[in-house]
């Protein structure tokens, strides 16, 4: 009897902690709940606080600003020069170990805002209009390239969402509406001949070897997607076919140096070549200073890396994804001007454009210089201190790896 209970009570016992237990269990849970939404409400409160603190560390860390060594050694560690490996797994490694140095919290909120904002869909490409085999190769590098970009902004993203308004990131945006186009103006990439191309695509002309240089950049036929109401931009953004087209970072740096300073020009030399050789030529003469025209290469590179530039930056030099945002806006189709014919001819079969139509291949302005090519950049590289050299390439170290460019090797 007695035995009975004293079984009974400590199976009471047992019973009635095992529910303590569970409760207590669900109550720290329920906190932990509560904080981390509380976390997430102060993130959303706080975002542009916290984002100019990411910048600031990636900066820090990448750009060369007064500080190249850094950069520089972090790329070497991880054997980007020797471009093994590919960047993709050297972007993961620097990521991860940085992103574990951030507090707890920081992470919370980098995933946050990851969930919040990238659309993490990639649309196969509509290959409805083509007909046949022959786009077979250019269509797998299209795919790679599309999954390469892709893979490197979901890795990426985090850490480089810019904190730019919807409408500036699509200012470069060119919308083509018979065909639902957008397509976002890198200078120095090919730009001239797109913009024909969508000339001649909206029926605004009737082939594109009549249109003027000057009618392409200050005829303003072709409309902004920036001039679309919110709902119109999102719209476009979500159904229409997006395309960019990149250049190598120092090819297109000295393709625009030698367009913009090395030939007359009205606007450049005295904005930009005045400021610039004010600033960095010693004695400069009076006439120089008084034009602005002579700004050497080494003068240009000079105002670039620059902390304190004298003048602001301009689309033909600014780096590729400050004027597209590639991770953000997620382009269907990336081309690239080293293969610029079969990329466009290709895009323009895509989405069925006429069949008389092809990608112009005319070189209007300064037709009869030689076109910047690796050989013309090494001439150029040439004038430059390597310290500089590789400044250059660590402020355009993001265009370099969103689209597979390989860094070249500065001897140190
Ligand atoms: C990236 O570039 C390297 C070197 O040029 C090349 O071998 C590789 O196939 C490229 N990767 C993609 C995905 O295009
Ligand atoms: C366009 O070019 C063709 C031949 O190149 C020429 O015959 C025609 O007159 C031009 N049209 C215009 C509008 O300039």
């Amino acid at each position: 009897m007695n035995l009975q209970l004293i079984y009974i009570s400590v199976l009471m016992f047992g019973v009635a902690g095992l529910l303590l237990f569970m409760y207590l269990q669900a109550w720290i849970e329920e906190q932990h709940t509560v904080s981390e939404e509380k976390l997430q409400q102060q993130a959303f409160n706080q975002d542009f606080k916290f984002c100019s603190t990411v910048k600031t560390a990636r900066t820090r860390n990448w750009i060369a600003a007064g500080n190249p060594d850094k950069p520089s050694k972090a790329l070497a560690k991880n054997g980007h020069y020797q471009g093994d490996g590919g960047p993709l797994l050297q972007i993961k490694d620097l990521l991860t170990t940085r992103l574990s140095e951030e507090p707890q919290n920081i992470k919370f909120l980098l995933k946050q805002f990851k969930q919040a904002n990238l659309p993490s869909v990639m649309h196969p490409l509509n290959k409805n209009f083509i007909r046949d085999d022959s786009w077979k190769a250019t269509n797998e590098m299209q795919e790679r390239r599309r999954s390469f970009l892709y893979d490197f902004c979901k890795k990426y993203v985090s850490e480089h969402r810019p904190r730019t308004h919807l409408v500036r990131m699509v200012s470069r945006i060119y919308v083509e509406e018979q065909h639902k186009l957008l397509y976002c103006e890198v200078p120095k990439a090919g730009c001239s001949n797109w913009k024909r191309v969508l000339m001649v695509l909206s029926g605004l002309a009737k082939s594109a070897a009549n249109i003027t240089h000057d009618a392409v950049h200050y005829g303003k036929h072709l409309k902004k997607l920036d001039s679309y109401d919110l709902k119109g931009i999102h719209m476009r953004l979500k159904t229409y076919t997006k395309v960019i087209f990149v250049r190598d970072p120092m090819e297109r740096l000295v393709s625009a140096f030698r367009d913009k300073f090395e030939h007359p020009n009205s606007y450049y030399h005295p904005v930009f070549g005045k400021a610039i050789i004010q600033k960095y030529r010693p004695n400069a003469d009076r006439e120089a200073l008084k034009t602005g025209s002579g700004v050497r290469f080494k003068e240009f590179i000079q105002y670039l890396l620059d902390s304190h530039r004298p003048v602001g930056m301009d689309t033909h030099w600014e780096q590729i994804n400050k004027l597209c945002y590639p991770c953000i806006i997620s382009y269907d189709f990336i081309g690239k001007f080293e293969t610029l014919e079969e990329d466009a001819n290709y895009f323009l079969r895509l989405i069925g454009a006429p069949e008389e139509l092809t990608f112009p291949n005319f070189k209007d302005r300064h037709s009869t210089d030689r076109r910047t090519n690796p050989e013309v950049v090494r001439k150029y590289l040439e004038e430059i201190p390597n310290r500089e050299r590789q400044q250059t390439y660590n402020f355009y170290y993001l265009d370099y790896l969103m689209f597979n460019y390989t860094v070249p090797y500065t001897e140190p």
